[in-house]
């Protein structure tokens, strides 16, 4: 069953892995490394190249700074049709980044962890694996203690971030409680998503000049995580963000424990990870709401907004089986609509929900696929199954889009998959669902 679209996916992710060792999200659109699409890429390669999934990690490790920080972009070329390039990021100014790489000076969802266990599960060669994952798990290791020692501000184990890229979900409607208490300079700058996708689909003007600003202010820092967080009008302590390191943290415990001779590291990771899952649960979840929400640590308040990053911690299997229940429920009465794809990545019922706009509304493939594996984790078997198909639906209505829209209404006639086309991780986690 479905051949043709796995063999379409294979031949994406091969077409877009470039001779650096690194695979490109999208081509034109996207045109460096990005931290949380390799790890979803390296996923889908390990099904049927593991070499070029190995590689993947190792280059996006190879790039991490001397203090364990691991960049969200990685510019391993010079072209000019991405904006804001290196140029304008400046990681040089960080005593501690890469002197081998030019990158950014913000990470992403560190899903490095679990992304190792995924090849270790998938591999046929579980002691080839085993070696691999030896040679770099020190790193991932090394990334985690970065985040509790200097994101971590309250020692409460959950962790901040300081910009709306660090989240993955870039311009969700929830930011907007934020940009309105921030300032920003009118920036002139030319965009250059715009000459490649659709703006409508794309994030606005305005809300790019509050992405420049909050670099701006880490730039004149120099990147230092303790003024980043004195000073930063975004600092967020974000579910999805703080529920991929928790998944990571119990990927990292089970394979140090397989590799043996590591109980530190082991018992490090345990003591990190019962306090980030107690806070998570007890600051992070919204009784009324029925889901969990993010936290504004810059103006002390939680973020009352529903998104599906809101149901993210099903994957890394932080809510009793009681909390998951109403989760669901809160799910399918707000996405589950019967005629809605699921799962759209903000409230369809608010008046913030936009189902053309990149994370203010449409189904991306990522959380899909998350959502597929905490839904099956907790026993909603037929749930899960509905978003696979759902996902499988949207792929092959419209082809391997970046975002699509969660309106079935809006299929068919005209295209309603939006963003970039042939999009890495849409090939490689479609590969993954399939092959369950
Ligand atoms: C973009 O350019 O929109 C990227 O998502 C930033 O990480």
């Amino acid at each position: 069953m479905h051949e043709n679209l796995i063999k379409k996916a294979k031949q994406i992710l091969t077409e877009n892995y470039q001779p650096g060792g690194f695979t490109l999200p999208c081509k034109n659109l996207y045109p460096f490394q990005w931290l949380w699409d390799s790890g979803f890429i390296a996923i889908g390669f390990a099904h049927f190249d593991m070499p070029k999934a190995k590689q993947e990690i190792s280059t996006l490790l190879d790039a991490q700074w001397e203090n364990g920080f691991i960049p969200h972009i990685i510019f391993h070329t010079d072209t000019d049709t991405y904006f804001p390039g290196a140029d304008f990021h400046r990681s040089d100014l960080h005593p501690l980044s890469s002197k081998k790489y030019k990158s950014t000076g913000m990470t992403q969802p560190p899903v490095t962890g679990f992304v190792l266990e995924e090849m270790y599960n998938i591999s046929p060669d579980k002691e080839d694996l085993l070696t691999f994952i030896e040679s770099e798990i020190d790193k991932v290791y090394a990334n985690h203690r970065y985040f509790y020692q200097h994101r971590d501000i309250n020692n409460e184990g959950l962790v901040y971030i300081y910009h709306n890229w660090e989240s993955g979900t870039d311009n969700s409607p929830i930011w907007d409680d934020i940009w309105a208490t921030v300032d920003s300079p009118r920036y002139d700058f030319q965009r250059r998503d715009t000459s490649h996708v659709d703006a409508s689909q794309r994030p606005s003007k305005r809300e790019y000049d509050h992405y420049l600003h909050i670099i701006e202010i880490a730039k004149q820092h120099n990147y230092s995580d303790e003024k980043i967080a004195e000073l930063s009008p975004f600092l967020v302590q974000d579910p999805l963000f703080n529920a991929m390191l928790i998944k990571s943290n119990e990927s990292l415990i089970k394979l140090y424990k397989r590799i043996g001779n590591n109980e530190d590291k082991v018992r490090q990771l345990e003591q990190w990870q019962q306090l980030s899952i107690s806070s998570f649960n007890s600051k992070l979840y919204d009784e009324e709401l029925g889901c969990y929400i993010h936290y504004d640590l810059r103006n002390n308040k939680p973020l009352r907004y529903i998104s599906s990053s809101s149901f993210a911690p099903l994957f890394a299997n932080i809510p009793d089986k009681e909390r998951a229940a109403e989760m669901v429920n809160t799910m399918m009465t707000k996405f589950g609509n019967p005629d809605q794809y699921l799962c759209a990545s903000f409230d369809p019922t608010s008046e913030r929900y936009n189902p053309k706009q990149y994370w203010r509304g449409p189904v991306w493939i990522n959380l899909n696929w998350m959502l597929y594996k905490g839904l099956t984790q907790y026993g909603y078997k037929n749930i899960a199954e509905r978003v696979k198909q759902d996902t499988i639906a949207l792929i092959e209505i419209n082809g391997f889009y970046e975002y699509f829209d969660a309106r079935k209404e809006a299929h068919g006639e005209v295209r309603a998959g939006y963003g970039g086309n042939d999009f890495s991780w849409s090939a490689a986690l479609l590969i993954d669902m399939l092959s369950d």
